[in-house]
């Protein structure tokens, strides 16, 4: 069977960014829209928390921003399939999951399959999961780093599109290495959906080649 090649669309695009918390990352991935660096608009900013400090960053910056919250869905299936809908009927091309801490379901991972990126902060497979700044640490690893990955039903496991290594030093805490590691999310995630939006991103298998522009 022949392999399957996607190639990102080269396209003026609509991006929903999914956040739980403060929304670091968002905020550079829309300054970068702003700034033109990105050909793409932000056609929502969705929370599964209602206090999700980016939400009111994404209002203050007149984005369409929505709540929803899982408690009121019997199941994650019924509420990713919500998410799908909001997704769908405003003809988003790329869901960025920027500090989203809800696992998304196989359903919604193959309905949208290259279509959703997540910024991790660790340099994958090394570290998935939670408290990976605390992990790098205690294993004593000499560097870690983030890591912009297309998403897979298996959790921080989908195809690498970007890495970023920083140095691990001897007195990091959990909290100084975090932020070292946030500058270089900073960079790379805006980098991750421009590339993306300039059709520039081939996903063969596991592996993503980036081409070069055109
Ligand atoms: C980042 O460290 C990101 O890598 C992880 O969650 C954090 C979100 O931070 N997935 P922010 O909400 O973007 O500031």
């Amino acid at each position: 069977m022949a392999e399957e090649v996607f190639l990102s669309p080269r396209k003026r695009g609509r991006i929903a960014v999914l956040i739980s918390g403060r929304g670091s990352n968002f905020t550079k991935i829309h300054d970068a829209v702003r700034a033109g660096r990105i050909d793409a608009e932000i056609g929502l900013v969705f929370s599964n928390r209602e206090d999700a400090a980016g939400l009111g960053i994404a209002r203050e910056r007149g984005l369409e921003t929505m709540f929803v919250n899982p408690r009121l869905f019997p199941d994650k299936e019924e509420y990713d399939r919500e998410i799908l809908r909001e997704v769908r009927t405003r003809g988003i091309d790329l869901v960025c999951l920027a500090g989203y801490m809800k696992v998304l379901t196989p359903a919604f991972c193959a309905a949208l399959k290259n279509r959703v990126m997540n910024i991790h902060p660790a340099l994958l497979p090394a570290f998935p999961g939670l408290h990976v700044q605390r992990r790098a640490i205690d294993w004593g690893v000499r560097y870690s780093g983030c890591t912009v990955h297309f998403v897979a039903p298996e959790v921080d496991m989908g195809p690498i599109i970007l890495q970023a290594a920083v140095p691990v030093l001897p007195d990091d805490t959990e909290d100084s290495l975090a932020a070292r590691i946030l500058v270089e999310e900073h960079r790379i995630y805006p980098e991750a959906v421009r590339l993306f939006f300039e059709g520039r991103l081939e996903v063969r298998g596991r592996r993503v080649r980036i081409l070069d522009p055109t």
